[in-house]
């Protein structure tokens, strides 16, 4: 049996090399594999800090899929090559009273679906993480949320797949099929069961997906200490600054990525003077140093949105499988998606039921 897999982010990698591990044949259909949206990420593995009223639905699947995560990067590492799981945590950093409101609203919300998260006075913040500026009034400490290397992990992936034998097919798609995967030059790869992994792009291979996925622009700085600079922390950093929402995820290479604006501009990748000012201004209001670091990439990707940000994993017709809308949790949920499709493909029970794309189908949202 051959299965295609259209989309070479960390989606795609992750499925692919799933379910060649599983002595499938798998072809990967992707002009530039590795790159897109998952190239730009800030890697966060963060179902605690991405929860929101309105959308509970996040948290049981992320923290089912974070639980995967050590294995996975375990699997990858004797595989391939080193992902950089961290293993640090993550401190949340309110500036005004207003963000500290918004923070407490969040710890309360948190509270009342089973997660307390510990509160922490500024001074008490400063102590964990020395680079946290003056005027970070309170926060919160989540040791659970972690964070990987988005281009190692995706590194590693793209070779682990090839190691495997998953043949790769550089070029687009146009459209999937029963059949395969038409591309876009009037060729088609033959298969018996194709996935949809192309991330914002997913929504035009398919009509089911007419609608149902949107792009969702981020953009994402590249900072690096430099000699004589403070060094960057060695949690995760999210804060808020003035309502506005910023990250920033140390590298073990001295890096510092700071995100993620999010915007709804249809197929838009331009990085704006605004963005990159905001983010830069935020990033140097929680962490004053990252002042003296140099400014290294800009950058900015698209995610995958749908209707209630959750993902789409599962049948659109016989043959053809989708697994996308993964929204700000691509690498998240990386490893529930590929175990996810696996069990698909194998007959088993869809084991995240949440995200079948019958929700939609049925009228309900
Ligand atoms: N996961 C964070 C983001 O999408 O910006």
């Amino acid at each position: 049996m051959q299965i295609a897999v259209v989309g070479g982010g960390v989606v795609g990698l992750s499925v692919a090399w799933r379910l060649v591990s599983a002595g499938r044949r798998v072809v990967l259909v992707d002009p530039a594999p590795t790159t897109g949206a998952s190239w730009v990420a800030g890697g966060m593995l963060a179902p605690v800090t991405e929860t929101w009223p309105g959308e509970e639905g996040l948290l049981p699947i992320g923290s089912a899929s974070l639980e995967s995560w050590p294995a996975f990067a375990g699997e990858l590492r004797s595989a391939a090559a080193d992902p950089g799981l961290r293993t640090d945590g993550t401190v949340v950093a309110a500036l005004d009273a207003a963000d500290a409101a918004q923070l407490e609203t969040l710890a309360e919300h948190l509270a009342s679906l089973g997660r307390e998260v510990e509160r922490l006075p500024g001074r008490a913040l400063r102590a964990l993480e020395p680079g946290i500026g003056p005027s970070i009034r309170s926060g919160l400490l989540v040791p659970g949320d972690l964070a990987v290397d988005n281009r190692e992990l995706l590194r590693g992936l793209h070779k682990a797949n090839r190691q495997a034998g998953v043949d790769f097919v550089a070029a687009s798609a146009a459209a999937v099929r029963g059949g395969g995967v038409e591309l876009a030059d009037g060729s088609t790869v033959d298969a018996d069961v194709s996935v949809i992994a192309a991330g914002a792009w997913s929504g035009r291979l398919h009509p089911a997906l007419g609608g149902l996925v949107r792009p969702v622009k981020g953009e994402i700085l590249r900072l690096r200490g430099r000699p004589g600079a403070l060094p960057p922390p060695g949690r995760t950093v999210r804060a808020l600054v003035e309502s506005r929402s910023v990250y920033l995820v140390p590298r073990s290479g001295g890096e510092l990525i700071v995100g993620a604006t999010q915007y709804e501009a249809g197929f838009d990748t331009d990085v704006t003077v605004a963005g990159v000012r905001d983010l830069l201004a935020d990033a140097e209001r929680v962490l004053p140093g990252t002042g003296e670091y140099a400014l290294v990439e800009c950058a900015a990707g698209l995610r995958a949105g749908s209707r209630d940000n959750l993902p789409l994993i599962g049948w659109l017709e016989p043959g053809v499988l989708v697994a996308t809308g993964h929204h700000r949790n691509g690498f998240l949920l990386a490893p529930l998606t590929a175990a996810a499709v696996l069990a698909l493909l194998d007959g088993r029970p869809h084991p995240a039921p949440v995200t079948d794309p019958a929700r939609f189908r049925k009228g309900e949202t």
